[in-house]
């Protein structure tokens, strides 16, 4: 009888080199989705459990969007990592993900214009590069979702966003994520 031909490996299944040292064993990613289950912006117990769901050894998850600072904030219950509770409470949904050997990555946010006053500290205007409003959008169930108007940074605030950014990023490393398992 004729030896079976090896079967051919399923793309998506075979490893990739990412950058210059991240190793996944597969293709297959997490993208990005807001789950809105953080109450009070603090990632809960619950998201251990959805994220150690779906890593895989080798594999690779990114985290819904994650706010920088109170000012990034646009919609309801979704997590940030600007206070040492929400990096905190981030570091048990990092172990599970870790315990099951994958890489995780945590996508930070600013939803800029896209916020009302009701998002903002204080009722403030949501801050923005521009002062044109963003349109009212259709939700998948038909109704509409409204926007506040924005206020233009100036120039010399930008740098207080950056920095919003800078501090997330060290608070979202030292929860764990972006590091090799
Ligand atoms: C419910 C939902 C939430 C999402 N949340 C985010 C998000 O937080 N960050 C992001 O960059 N993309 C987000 N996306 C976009 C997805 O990550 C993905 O890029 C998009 O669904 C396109 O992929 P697809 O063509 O495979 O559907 C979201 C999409 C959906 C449907």
């Amino acid at each position: 009888m004729e030896p079976q031909a090896e079967p051919k490996p399923i793309p998506l299944m075979t490893p990739y080199k990412m950058g210059a040292s991240l190793d996944l064993a597969h293709r297959v990613v997490l993208a990005p989705l807001t789950r809105q289950r953080s109450y009070g912006n603090v990632p809960q117990p619950h998201a251990a459990v959805y994220y150690g769901q779906r890593a895989t050894p080798g594999g690779m998850l990114i985290t819904e969007a994650t706010g920088v600072s109170d000012t990034a904030q646009g919609y309801t219950d979704t997590p940030g990592v600007w206070t040492a509770e929400q990096a905190e409470a981030w570091r048990p949904v990092v172990d599970a993900v870790h315990a099951k050997g994958a890489l995780f990555f945590c996508q930070l946010w600013h939803v800029g214009r896209v916020s009302k006053y009701g998002f903002q500290p204080g009722g403030a205007a949501p801050v923005s590069s521009t002062e044109r409003m963003v349109g009212p959008q259709v939700r998948h169930d038909g109704s509409t979702k409204e926007f506040s108007p924005p206020r233009r940074l100036a120039a010399e605030e930008i740098p207080m966003i950056v920095d919003d950014f800078r501090k997330a990023t060290r608070n979202a490393i030292n929860a764990g994520t972006y590091m090799r398992t």
